[in-house]
């Protein structure tokens, strides 16, 4: 019988029912993991890989390899720590499940990301409501290889401490990066178009053909205070996804101080999440891009 994660109490919070779990470090329980368990990462894993290429940016998919991520078995945190040190710094913690806010900050100001230990039962293959280790290894660990992402995840922990000290308000617009970035966001890979890199993008095979297929949702160009500005939907898939041209670009755009934009945010209405502004710039599926006109998007 596997292991079961400690589950402390259930909280209402703006994201919702959520579980909150014991903050502690813990070891990955890895000869826990039942051939059940296994089966489940085997299948997520294929599933995934065939779907991301041609859709997933071509860094993430060879990041998993280097990594030495396949289907045979869920990895073991201490092989992928062995390349992830040696590459950028960064280490893989096993934890229980949703850290709080400044817990979480902290760990990711000091190059240490956190990852739920359990994985997902057969009959939730297509969702979950809560990260758990597919999400979050084969979701979140690949890019911290990439030297440009792993600094901007560094510097979003940092960021994350400070906007804990200024107030919740700023700790929402400051979330809202988080969210249209590392979960959501999508790159112009050069001539190939689009290229998804969000996690919650990528650990989900019907968002991951959504976000560049579908005609629905907006794609718009990566706009710091517009991102900062946008709501979200945590129950569906996403209205609007913006686009960095690198990642580069990401980090350059958010290495200003976040407190004046943050004063700036408080005075302002929030957007829906679908919303569309004249001055957006609109990315087309594939590889044109334009600007919004009426009819245009
Ligand atoms: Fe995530």
């Amino acid at each position: 019988m596997s292991a079961t994660p400690r589950r402390v109490e259930h909280q209402q919070t703006d994201k919702g029912y959520v579980p909150v779990y014991t903050t502690d470090v813990v070891e990955q329980p890895w000869d826990s993991y039942t051939p059940a368990d296994h089966h489940v990462w085997a299948q997520l894993f294929s599933r995934q890989r065939k779907l991301l290429v041609g859709r997933a940016s071509d860094e993430f998919l060879r990041a998993q390899d280097a990594m030495g991520m396949s289907q045979d078995a869920i990895p073991r945190f201490e092989d992928l720590n062995e390349v992830l040190r040696a590459a950028t710094g960064w280490e893989l913690i096993g934890v229980e499940g949703l850290l709080p806010e400044l817990t979480f900050f902290e760990h990711l100001a000091h190059r240490r990301f956190p990852v739920t230990w359990w994985i997902r039962k057969e009959e939730q293959l297509d969702y979950l409501a809560e990260p758990d280790l597919f999400h979050d290894l084969f979701g979140h660990v690949p890019l911290l290889m990439n030297p440009v992402f792993a600094d901007y995840m560094e510097a979003y922990g940092r960021g994350g401490v400070k906007a804990h000290g200024i107030g919740p308000e700023a700790l929402v617009h400051l979330t809202r990066l988080y969210w249209y970035t590392v979960e959501f966001g999508l790159i112009r890979q050069g001539d190939d178009g689009l290229r998804i890199y969000g996690s919650g993008i990528v650990s989900s095979s019907g968002e991951s053909v959504h976000c560049l297929e579908s005609d629905a949702p907006n794609r718009i160009g990566f706009d710091l205070e517009r991102i900062m500005r946008t709501r979200y939907r945590i129950d569906t898939y996403q209205k609007t996804y913006f686009v960095i041209g690198s990642f580069e670009q990401l980090m350059q755009a958010t290495e200003p101080d976040f407190a004046p934009i943050y004063g700036t945010l408080a005075k302002q209405e929030s957007l829906p999440a679908g919303a569309v502004l004249d001055t957006d710039r609109v990315h087309h599926r594939g590889t044109g891009e334009g600007w919004a006109q009426d009819g245009d998007v």
